[in-house]
């Protein structure tokens, strides 16, 4: 009897410790996405959840000493670190201790601030704003990508989509400027770039966009402060660049700093719940902002860095950025049911769908190459410069002072931007170093050869009032036949927390100038900033202006390129010049006033001093023949629209031609006129192309009211191109 009862037991017992535990679904790299999240997720405890929904920092410490230490303070189980580093061994250290030795071997995802390239610097984003080439930054995208990737970066903090329109804001150098559909197209061409085919490619890394939203409208251009806008505005404006960048698949979001109309972006239940998930479908997840959580606090809206979490999670934040609110926090609010345990998993889940999809389980560690392999490829290099030059602008061209004869063989060279590898690169340069960037003067040295020869005096200071070179520079002018003169911001003047009260360039270089065009030599101002300048001084002093923006690493050529004439110029401006910092705030797509002729400054003209879309070229374009498929449409109608461009110079050149479309009057007012569409195209001398927009009346003509809701309404619209304009109706 005893016997009967033993013996199953025995086998049985035995038959426990023999068979192996089959492999956990999640860890089936063959089965799906959503089955494996479902897998983990009931596999986790909830202090695990709430570690996942963490993010916490390593790599920023160069003490090869301390490396270690800084991997033991990483708290196990974390969910995502920034990564200061480059390190791939040092990352895959971190890796392999939460891949290792966690209970569930979740790999961590490593995130950076891949702005405009990672070690391969390419133009600060306003500028490739400019190029209106939207293939080019894609595939500077890729790039960054690639050598993110190979050190170790899963996911940017990229692309910047806030549409701006006050200069004073620091970050306009991070986005694409004024207009909500450039935002728009580099939004898609960004995403596109950066996650490639498939997030699981060898070379893709998740993107970002951010900082949703409203973030560009910081009062005054303050950094960090209150935006004030009106529901319809938001959506008309602001949220566009981020509909598409969803569409396009970004696989993650940044919720911002700001306080839209009293309810901080970050807490913020309408824009991240309501809209971004419900409506619009959207799957990865959202990452604070760094320390956005615990900031609702100094907003206002948290008494508690407890309440800021559960305010921060309830609004749709399902990943905690460095300010270890959640880590601290949520288990407790769990557990006090302020926080319901489904709105924990619901996050945790767009967490690991993410990291699924980027093959982060089965591939946690990054492939490790020699530093030669990883950066500076040529292919990269390519692309940043000719990004660089597509991204220049020339403002003006007196009697063809540009491009610099090559009759002439004395030039200055002047000014604090001339000999500069520092500042050329820009703000935001995350791996990037000075010395791989190529200076004003090298470039023109290569380009113009030995026969040039360049009297190079540094002249001023960006700012201060030392005139003690002054004397120099005058000699330089003097004994040259014209004066290329690099003014312009040093690069920590943009980006982050750099706002400024006043655009125009500081009076010591002003002054610089003005004394240098005593000499009654042509002077040529070149200009290296992150945001619009107010040049109303500077402009009538300048024979010619190239607005070369912080160009990265391969600005130099480029540059020379377009002095020379061997490269015409193509950019076009993605954001309006003020005249003067208090006209701001100006843009091409302002609301109609009710006495358009009136209520106009009195002391400063009307108009800016260039306005958005404005760029010279040395050759002309004329633009003939706006055409339409039809005089009207009904609204499942499509209309095609044609131009003709041609070009009536003696250079080859690239003309990007920009649609606007006008509804003169409709129940909410429209802005005076809106980018619709743009193409760029090379014409040759001599040539003509026709450049064509397909008109889709739901895409191109509807507007949205205060709930973000479209309105398609019959009447007369207007189609501009250039200088052509035609008029067509909605039925
Ligand atoms: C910035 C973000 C950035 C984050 C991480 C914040 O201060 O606003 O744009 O991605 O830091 O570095």
């Amino acid at each position: 009897m005893i016997k009967k009862i033993l013996l199953p037991a025995l086998v049985l017992l035995t038959a426990a410790f023999t068979a192996k535990e089959p492999q956990p679904l999640y860890k089936n790299k063959n089965a799906p996405v959503e089955s494996r999240v479902q897998d983990l997720l009931r596999r986790m405890t909830l202090q695990e959840k709430v570690l996942q929904l963490s993010q916490s920092y390593a790599g920023n410490n160069n003490n090869e000493n301390n490396k270690d230490e800084n991997i033991k303070a990483i708290p196990d189980g974390i969910g995502s670190l920034i990564y200061f580093g480059s390190d791939p061994v040092f990352r895959n250290k971190i890796q392999k201790k939460a891949v290792e030795s966690s209970r569930l071997g979740i790999p961590i995802i490593f995130g950076y601030d891949v702005i405009h390239g990672y070690r391969t610097l390419y133009p600060v984003a306003i500028a490739q704003a400019c190029s209106f080439n939207t293939d080019l930054a894609a595939r500077a995208a890729a790039v960054a990508a690639k050598e993110s990737k190979l050190s170790g970066i899963d996911w940017t903090f990229s692309p910047m989509i806030d549409v701006a329109r006050d200069p004073r804001w620091g970050r306009v150098m991070e986005g694409y400027g004024e207009d909500p559909y450039t935002n728009a197209r580099f939004a898609v061409a960004s995403v596109q770039g950066y996650q490639g085919n498939r997030l699981s490619d060898p070379y893709s890394i998740a993107a970002c966009l951010k900082h949703y939203v409203g973030y560009g409208l910081s009062e005054g251009g303050r950094d960090y402060h209150y935006a004030d806008v009106s529901p319809q505005s938001l959506w008309e404006t602001y949220m566009p660049p981020y509909l598409a960048g969803v569409k396009a698949g970004a696989a993650t979001i940044m919720s911002g700093f700001n306080d839209i109309s009293g309810i901080p972006a970050s807490a913020n239940h309408y824009t991240l719940t309501e809209v971004l998930k419900n409506r619009w479908g959207f799957k990865g997840f959202v990452v604070s902002d760094w320390g956005s959580v615990e900031q609702l606090m100094n907003q206002g809206v948290a008494a508690s860095r407890a309440e800021a979490g559960q305010k921060a999670l309830m609004a749709g934040v399902d990943m905690d950025m460095t300010d270890r609110v959640y880590q601290e926090n949520l288990a407790q609010l769990v557990t006090d049911k302020k926080v319901p345990l489904s709105r924990v998993d619901d996050a945790v889940k767009s967490i690991l769908r993410i990291k699924f999809q980027l093959g982060l389980f089965e591939h946690p560690y990054t492939t490790v190459l020699p530093e030669s392999e990883r950066y500076l490829q040529p292919e990269g290099k390519a692309v940043a410069g000719q990004l660089a030059e597509e991204s220049m602008v020339l403002l003006k061209n007196l009697n063809q002072t540009l491009p610099v004869k090559n009759t002439i063989k004395q030039i200055a060279l002047i000014g604090p931007m001339a000999n500069n590898r520092e500042d050329i690169t820009g703000s935001w340069s995350a791996q990037g170093r000075s010395k791989d960037a190529e200076t004003i003067m090298e470039g023109l040295q290569y380009e113009f050869g030995s026969n040039t020869h360049f009297n190079y005096a540094k002249g001023a200071d960006f700012d201060g009032t030392d005139e003690s070179g002054f004397k120099e520079a005058v000699a330089a002018a003097q004994a040259s036949d014209v004066i290329i003169l690099c003014l312009g911001e040093k690069r920590a003047w943009t980006g982050e927390n750099t706002s400024r009260s006043v655009i125009e360039l500081p009076a010591i270089q002003e002054k610089l100038a003005e004394t240098l065009k005593a000499t009654g030599k042509p002077l040529v101002l070149v200009l290296n900033n992150g945001r619009p300048l107010g040049l109303a001084k500077l402009e009538p002093l300048a024979d010619a202006i190239v607005e070369m923006w912080q160009p990265g690493l391969a600005g130099g050529t480029p540059l020379a390129g377009i002095l020379s004439g061997r490269i015409n110029p193509n950019g076009k401006l993605a954001i309006t010049f003020p005249f003067t910092t208090g006209q701001i705030p100006i843009y091409y797509d302002m609301r109609q006033s009710a006495r358009p002729n009136s209520g106009l400054y009195q002391d400063i003209p009307t108009t800016p001093l260039y306005w958005f879309g404005y760029g010279l070229s040395y050759t002309t374009y004329q633009y003939s023949n706006i055409k339409l498929s039809a005089p009207g449409i009904t609204k499942n109608q499509k209309l095609i629209a044609e131009v003709e461009v041609s070009n009536t110079g003696n250079m080859a050149g690239k003309e990007t031609v920009l649609w606007y479309i006008t509804d003169p009057a409709a129940s909410i007012s429209r802005p005076l006129k809106e980018l619709k569409y743009f193409e760029k195209k090379q014409i040759e001398a001599g040539k003509k192309s026709i450049y064509h927009f397909e008109i889709d009346p739901m895409r191109d003509l509807s507007f949205p009211d205060a709930g973000g809701h479209l309105h398609l309404e019959a009447g007369e619209f207007y189609l501009y191109a250039g200088s052509q304009k035609i008029k067509f109706s909605l039925k």
